[in-house]
């Protein structure tokens, strides 16, 4: 059964593995940590990180939470929640960051991991989430609109990996 839970050392190689392959395949629409950088003490390295981001103090970033998914033992992707609507959130990265092992994709974890995924959104108090989303993105603008995404907009968005491109912009109601 898939569970998302919080980020723990015993996932650590299997957390690189999934950053390989994404890495690997080339995927610009979600970036996870450089598997170059990920060795057995890693997690230890950037524990303080993920902490100091879930009580706000990174400046410049959001508060964010970061859960991994696991099925049975193995690992599959991972789950991003911003909590807060930053101007960041509102024009670029959104509420929620997703991803699966690409070698896992097309198992129906990708609809699995954002329908636990907006779960643990209104346990941390939430009546909404946004999802910005590359136009060019249709396996994610599939699942969202499944789980109930209403566009608001399309605007126009640039970072290094997509280039100039379109956000589309989509409301989940909780
Ligand atoms: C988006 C992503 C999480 C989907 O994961 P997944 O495990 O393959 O998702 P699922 O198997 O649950 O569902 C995929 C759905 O998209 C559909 N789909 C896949 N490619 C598609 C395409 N090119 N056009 C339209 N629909 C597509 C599938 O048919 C499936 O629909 P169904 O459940 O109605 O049959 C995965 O592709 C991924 O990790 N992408 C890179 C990271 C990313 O884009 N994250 C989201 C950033 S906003």
């Amino acid at each position: 059964m898939l569970q998302l839970i919080k980020r723990c050392p015993e996932y650590t190689l299997e957390y690189k593995e999934y950053c390989r392959e994404l890495h690997d395949n080339h995927v610009i629409y979600f970036r996870p940590a450089n598997p170059n950088s990920i060795d057995e003490n890693w997690f230890a390295r950037t524990k303080l990180w993920y902490d100091k981001k879930e009580k706000g103090l990174i400046e410049g970033q959001p508060i964010s939470f970061h859960y991994w998914a696991v099925d049975d033992g193995k690992f599959i992707g991972e789950f991003q929640l911003r909590t807060e609507f930053s101007d960041k959130v509102l024009s670029g990265i959104g509420s929620i960051g997703y991803a699966v092992k690409v070698s896992e994709w097309g198992k129906g974890y990708g609809t699995e991991i954002l329908r636990l995924g907006l779960q643990i959104a209104k346990e941390h108090g939430m009546d909404k989430v946004l999802l910005t989303i590359n136009d060019k993105n249709a396996a994610s603008i599939h699942v969202c609109e499944k789980l109930g995404g209403m566009l608001e907009d399309s605007i126009e968005a640039y970072n290094d990996a997509e280039g100039h491109h379109l956000l589309k912009r989509y409301w989940i109601t909780l």
